[in-house]
């Protein structure tokens, strides 16, 4: 029986084209800064997205953490949403590492956050009392809301409060190029107002491995030096390099597919007795691939049914979904996934709530 892996867009194989521009890939001692393919892979990678300078990274969570302590430092204080992949679910490292304080504020069913919310956030700097507000941290596409976009004109606005305090941004820019395929905005202009973006290529654009921060040269020299405190500096790291390369060039423009297996995703998902899911309804501004649905217990045959049960129920059936704790469940298209799966996946969605 072939698996249908719908908990993440991480789960994707590198395609044989990929695997072979990894193979031939020019390398050297990136730690000495001598790898070309890397090299080439940060110049690329920055000038998408419209900044002075890209550095390699291990991981989302790495881009985001040696962002931070590149732009706060002990004692300071970042604002981050309460549902921010970087507050829920990067195990702390600002604060554990960089001795940076977290000060989380809600986040709106859009991803966004109140500005007039942000504002009364920021600390007064004269007041000793206050840890001093250093940045702004916010998430495009947001993960937790559902895969939204967040518009440039938003983070434009954020930006323009932050900076007349005195306060950078930082966007976790994990599927920007979904957000950016998904609106056909530029993802340099959905990231303009932030000093600093992190995009990862081992999502959506089906790399094994690594992110790219970006940002104006000085501050991404700063982030280099944070990158081999955590550990990071790699070495003939341009063999993955060349893998974020060939999705560059490959692999964003078919992000629309994804966007469109997860909208008859979602729209099948809705059909369901006893289930439903806030991407089948209007999006606030577009949603990409990700689709949440949860189990009504008033409208379900079945009372007992939860997420667990019904996540092993698939799971026997093939078909692998991510329970995210509540009565939620998340289901991700991406590029191992066809329109085909997508059916296959409903028809066992639709036997395993009915207990057939
Ligand atoms: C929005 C967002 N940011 C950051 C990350 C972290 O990426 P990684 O798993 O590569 O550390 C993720 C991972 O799912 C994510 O969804």
């Amino acid at each position: 029986m072939k698996t249908i892996d719908l908990r993440s867009d991480t789960v994707t194989r590198p395609s044989p084209g990929m695997r072979r521009a990894m193979a031939e890939a020019r390398v050297g001692d990136d730690v000495f800064g001598e790898d070309p393919t890397v090299r080439e892979l940060e110049e690329r990678m920055a000038d998408r997205l419209g900044k002075e300078a890209g550095l390699f990274v291990a991981s989302g969570t790495m881009g985001n953490l040696v962002a931070i302590l590149a732009h706060a430092g002990r004692g300071d204080e970042m604002i981050v949403g309460e549902l921010a992949h970087t507050f829920l679910y990067e195990a702390g490292g600002a604060s554990a590492l960089g001795s940076i304080h977290p000060h989380p504020v809600p986040n709106l069913a859009d991803g966004t956050i109140d500005i007039d919310r942000l504002r009364r956030a920021i600390r007064n700097p004269s007041d000793p009392h206050q840890p001093p507000t250093r940045l702004i941290c916010l998430e495009n596409t947001h993960n937790r809301c559902g895969g939204v976009v967040l518009t440039a004109e938003y983070t434009d606005a954020v930006a323009d409060l932050a900076h007349a305090e005195g306060i950078s941004v930082h966007l976790d820019g994990a599927r920007l190029f979904n957000a950016s395929v998904a609106t056909g905005t530029p993802p340099a202009e959905l990231a303009r107002g932030a000093e600093s973006v992190m995009v990862c290529l081992s999502k959506g654009l089906g790399c094994p491995v690594g992110s790219v921060l970006c940002g104006e040269r000085g501050f991404i020299e700063r982030a280099r030096r944070m990158r081999k405190l955590v550990g990071g500096g790699m070495r003939q790291a341009g063999i993955i390099a060349a893998a974020g390369i060939y999705a560059l060039e490959n692999n964003v423009e078919r992000l629309a597919e994804d966007h469109e297996n997860a909208r008859r995703l979602a729209a099948g998902i809705a059909e369901i007795e006893g289930l439903s899911s806030p991407q089948a309804g209007p999006p606030p501004t577009a949603w990409t691939n990700l689709t949440y649905f949860e189990i009504d217990p008033d409208a379900v045959a079945d009372r007992s049914l939860t997420a667990d049960i019904l996540v092993e129920r698939l799971r026997d059936k093939g078909v692998l979904a991510l329970p995210v704790g509540g009565e939620q469940i998340r289901m991700v298209t991406h590029l191992d996934v066809g329109r085909s799966d997508i059916e296959t996946a409903l028809d066992a969605l639709r036997s395993a709530v009915n207990g057939t």
